[in-house]
């Protein structure tokens, strides 16, 4: 068969041991392997090149993908989606792999409804697509937060300040949560739930008379601005307040054991499933088992966020 990959929208580490695995099984099944260049807009501009297993020496430990990846909003156009799979039809293809977080798994399945074999793999470091769960960057992305939050705590502590650290996550508390349970952290603020700063502020107040020096509120930028809330806060509780929004620094740099077991195994299960003839699905983790979730179900449900994580999180933190 011939048979290709995409990434797609934000990179995530761990998308590149996804390439190799995908690349290596692939040519161990006797296949020929092509990349497509720079996201879903490699598609229609018909970029791709041969992969051998050479091209995917030496990236097992390495972020961001090598595929190059970009965020292609013309996707959502029907003629868009028509002329995409018409190039895949001119190339020759027999099978498709589509890495990227709900956007690019949407755009996998309106593929697949126009009849190509596709297969996505979840990649994003919101940890924020239903049918799995674990997507590929979640846990680099979590632990990137973690030792960022670690650090600060030296300076929180030495001058007893309040740090309001601002992470990734539009529309999911995902990576907040995961970041703030690890972290300590007095407080998380997601995107799910309306912001209360006087809870936070009475929170403060409250474990501060008690003789708390230094706390940390993480917030998810979907939720609120970091220095909106470190302002707030500074004004409700006269505590002295600092900022810090994290952005790139989290989603980049070498992706951890994890993430490069996520990108083997399921850039594998992708090869088997194409291979079988299965497609229009997903493939993603449950209970650490591999398994396949049509892809339909996956672009129309919402993963809903672990609240029960949040409140352990500001419960163990008092
Ligand atoms: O989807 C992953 C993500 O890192 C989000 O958490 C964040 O909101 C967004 O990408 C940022 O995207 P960009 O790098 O295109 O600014």
């Amino acid at each position: 068969m011939d048979l290709a990959l995409v990434t797609s929208g934000g990179d995530a580490p761990g998308m590149n041991a996804a390439i190799r695995a995908f690349v290596r099984q692939g040519l161990l099944g006797q296949h020929r392997i092509w990349g497509i260049l720079r996201g879903l807009e490699g598609i229609v501009r018909a970029v791709r090149q041969e992969l051998k297993t050479e091209s995917v020496a030496d990236i097992i430990m390495t972020g961001g993908t090598m595929l190059h990846t970009s965020r292609f909003v013309d996707f959502h156009n029907a003629a868009t989606q028509e002329t995409a799979v018409k190039q895949l039809r001119e190339w020759g293809l027999d099978g498709l792999a589509v890495l990227g977080g709900n956007g690019s798994l949407r755009a996998a399945h309106a593929m697949s409804q126009a009849g190509f074999p596709v297969v996505g793999i979840p990649s994003s470091i919101d940890n924020d697509i239903y049918g799995t769960d674990d997507s590929i960057g979640y846990d680099t992305a979590v632990n990137n937060i973690t030792q960022s939050i670690d650090k600060m705590r030296d300076t929180a502590s030495s001058h007893e300040r309040i740090f309001v650290v601002e992470v990734m996550g539009n529309r999911s508390g995902a990576l907040a949560i995961g970041s703030g349970l690890a972290a300590g952290a007095e407080a998380i603020v997601v995107p799910e739930r309306p912001v209360n700063a006087e809870l936070i502020a009475d929170r403060l107040r409250t474990t501060h008379a008690r003789g708390k020096k230094h706390s940390f509120i993480v917030v998810a930028e979907g939720a609120a601005r970091a220095e909106r809330l470190a302002n707030e806060l500074s004004m409700m509780t006269g505590f002295e307040v600092r900022w810090v929004v994290l952005g790139h620094t989290q989603r980049g740099g070498p992706p951890s054991a994890k993430d490069r077991w996520l990108g083997s195994l399921l850039g594998s299960a992708a090869i088997s499933f194409l291979e079988n003839g299965s497609h229009g699905l997903m493939v993603g983790v449950r209970s650490d088992a591999v398994r396949g979730i049509s892809l339909e179900e996956v672009a129309r449900n919402e993963k809903p966020p672990q609240y029960s994580w949040l409140e352990l999180a500001e419960q163990l933190a008092l």
